[in-house]
């Protein structure tokens, strides 16, 4: 989920983050970390139901620096917003109230101390992030993670980037009410550069794949048609698929929708008597082969095939997921049109957000021109464009 940071400069460098902390803090930080954004390739809605998932981590992200104080407290600045925030260390596992973006973090550091560790220094946190907002490219999971890292590391708790975005994951789950997957902050924690992660979300299992194509960019498209999965279309889709696993064990164990392969699926979906239920298992059925297709294609070179499954995805998304609209719809329908476009797709949890297209390098200016043009008169607003840098995961910079 993308809340809490409207960047005001989309671009800061080190120094400049380290001034706005003295000038917050009149004292220097001693530590400087950060975690990125990620864009997923394929494979959607198919983490909380045991599936694969295809995402990469972006060059842009989070960055939260910080300094020990002596005041028994942790002090939350965020460059996008106002004020100070403190929580006291003796309520470090309670939610705030209000929306507050402070949840992001603070349920992460609320994840230490129900493992046990004894937090007993206060510190000074600083982020900025240049994600941009309300994108569906997981700003929040960058937040989450970069916090998980930066107490990590503090803490000396020695736990590995998986466990990270475990982390990440229960502080979406129990501190802003989300029931996501874990492919946003797995992404977030175990990215490379030029390459995307194949994961398995049953077991965690993954391949790093590299995507550094010959002559062909991934561009993301965003269609400033925020989306809300707070809203609770999100938990929505996941109790549905909870609906259709129950349904189905009337005639077959089963813990995922994952597990079932589409003929076994065809075999046993009458007993999915609720219409919407078996809509959303047709999507998911479906997507998890896809996604096994597109990343075999793409290891043989295939890349026509793999665009050709991104378009599917995108249609399955629209018709039997329901969680595309008419702005992704249409950011997507026009990216079809172009030639010089190999696939493309809405991605992340839907409803608003961002399409990602793979398109021919020759083919860029062309597609930037028509599809904004073409959007913009289908829907009025005004998309934005970004060519990905496919980047490393979360970090300490110094
Ligand atoms: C959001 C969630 C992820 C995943 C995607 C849809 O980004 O945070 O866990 O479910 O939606 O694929």
């Amino acid at each position: 989920m993308d809340v809490y940071n409207q960047p005001i400069k989309t671009t800061m460098n080190v120094n400049e983050l380290k001034q706005a902390f003295q000038e917050a803090y009149g004292k220097a930080s001693t530590a400087v970390y950060f975690s990125p954004g990620r864009v997923n390739l394929i494979g959607e809605h198919t983490d909380y139901n045991g599936g694969h998932v295809f995402p990469c981590a972006l060059s842009f992200g989070t960055y939260l620096l910080i300094a020990p104080n002596d005041q028994k407290v942790f002090r939350f600045k965020s460059l996008n917003q106002p004020a100070i925030e403190s929580v006291a260390l003796d309520k470090l596992t309670i939610p705030l109230g209000g929306n507050s973006w402070i949840n992001y973090p603070l349920g992460c550091i609320a994840q230490y101390v129900k493992r046990g560790f004894k937090i007993e220094q206060g510190y000074d946190i600083l982020i900025w992030g240049n994600v941009p907002n309300g994108a569906g490219l997981s700003s929040s999971a960058a937040l989450e993670v970069v916090t998980a890292y930066m107490m990590n590391d503090q803490l000396r708790a020695g736990y590995d980037r998986t466990e990270l975005a475990k982390i990440g994951q229960l502080s979406e789950h129990e501190f802003a009410g989300v029931n996501c997957g874990i492919m946003d902050q797995f992404a977030s924690a175990q990215g490379k550069k030029d390459h995307a992660i194949y994961l398995d979300c049953d077991t965690l299992q993954f391949e790093l794949v590299p995507v550094k194509l010959e002559c062909v960019k991934v561009v993301i498209a965003n269609t400033h048609s925020p989306h809300k999965l707070d809203s609770g279309a999100y938990n929505d889709r996941v109790a549905q698929c909870h609906k259709a696993v129950e349904q189905l064990n009337s005639v077959r164990p089963l813990k995922y929708l994952a597990e079932l392969s589409e003929q076994e699926f065809e075999a046993i979906k009458s007993a999915i008597t609720d219409p919407i239920a078996l809509k959303r298992a047709t999507h998911v059925v479906g997507e998890v082969q896809r996604t096994r297709d597109a990343v075999e294609a793409l290891k043989k070179g295939d890349i026509a095939t793999f665009g050709r499954l991104m378009c599917e995805s995108h249609k399955s998304l629209r018709d039997y997921y329901e969680v595309t609209g008419e702005q992704l719809d249409a950011m997507a329908e026009e990216a079809w049109k172009i030639d010089g476009v190999i696939g493309s797709r809405m991605t992340g949890g839907g409803f608003g957000g961002c399409t990602v297209s793979l398109v021919h390098d020759e083919a860029i200016p062309r597609f930037i021109e028509q599809v904004g043009a073409n959007y913009e008169r289908r829907t009025g607003i005004k998309p934005e464009f970004y060519i990905a840098e496919i980047g490393d995961g979360a970090r300490r910079v110094e």
